[in-house]
């Protein structure tokens, strides 16, 4: 199926993409900023899953950012992503990362709304992901039968590229913008934790909780992308908030801070150099 939506792409676009950007929940709207677009659909496209979350638009957006004279390297946006909990397969839920490796992407800047365990953090500030917890055990190759003699176990102890860390904390410094940095604990979802839960992941030295990116980074990697991550924290985790969470609370502090988060991202695109 890679294949086909890969064909299919290649038949619209004749740009070439080096960095793909995944835009999290409520965080679609950087894509108005991409220079020269070519949007394609996500239901045009042969084979390739739709999200049915609220704020996941379900589009990929060709182009470049372009500010103050510099310009980005090409770049493949991809709005709104599909989580593991709507299909319960790990393929689907990597099927873009599949599609931007085969389209010749190196670079993959992730982005995703989380909830804030580390108490020290507030509602709307912004993460980088400076290591991971993959609280689901779950392996996009897990069950793969291995034909070819790639090797199963592939180290993971670094999975965040120090080079993509680097370009996110200097994009940070330029900009004068205070930037957490954590762990980011992946789990299944789709309901929200309970206290006891957070508690625990607390206490496990978890920074951050959400439902997403971890099998991104995972993949990404394991094609030879270099990966780097932020989370906006939009919320804090259960017990740690006041009132009972919500999809419409994240999506509010997701377009609270809307031009913090592109500002970020923009100067960290532009920073990528191959
Ligand atoms: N928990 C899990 N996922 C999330 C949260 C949360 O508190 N906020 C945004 N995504």
């Amino acid at each position: 199926m890679v294949d086909k939506a890969v064909s299919f792409l290649t038949s619209q676009v004749t740009q070439r993409p080096a960095i793909a950007v995944v835009l999290g929940s409520g965080l679609g709207d950087f894509a108005e900023h991409v220079s020269d677009a070519i949007e394609v659909r996500a239901d045009t496209i042969p084979g390739y899953p739709v999200s049915s979350v609220v704020g996941h638009d379900g589009k990929l957006i060709f182009g470049t950012i372009r500010a103050g004279g510099r310009s980005s390297l090409p770049l493949l946006v991809f709005k709104g992503r599909v989580h593991f909990y709507e299909s319960g397969d790990l393929k689907t839920a990597t099927f873009p990362i599949s599609v931007a490796a085969a389209l010749g992407v190196r670079y993959l800047l992730a982005t995703n709304a989380a909830g804030g365990i580390n108490p020290a953090f507030s509602e709307g500030e912004l993460m980088l992901i400076e290591d991971h917890i993959n609280f689901t055990f779950l392996h996009p190759h897990l069950s793969d039968q291995r034909s070819d003699p790639t090797p199963f176990h592939t180290a993971s102890s670094s999975p965040l590229h120090k080079e993509m860390k680097k370009y996110i904390h200097e994009a940070a410094g330029a900009l004068g913008m205070s930037l957490r940095s954590g762990t980011y604990c992946w789990l299944k979802g789709p309901s929200y934790e309970t206290k006891a839960e957070i508690e625990m992941l607390r206490r496990l030295g978890a920074d951050a909780v959400g439902m997403s990116t971890v099998p991104e980074l995972i993949l990404a990697t394991e094609l030879g992308m270099k990966v780097g991550a932020v989370s906006l924290i939009s919320n804090m985790a259960a017990g740690l908030s006041k009132g009972p969470l919500s999809h419409e609370e994240v999506s509010e502090t997701a377009t609270r801070v809307k031009e913090v988060f592109k500002s970020l991202l923009e100067e960290t695109i532009l920073r990528i150099k191959d």
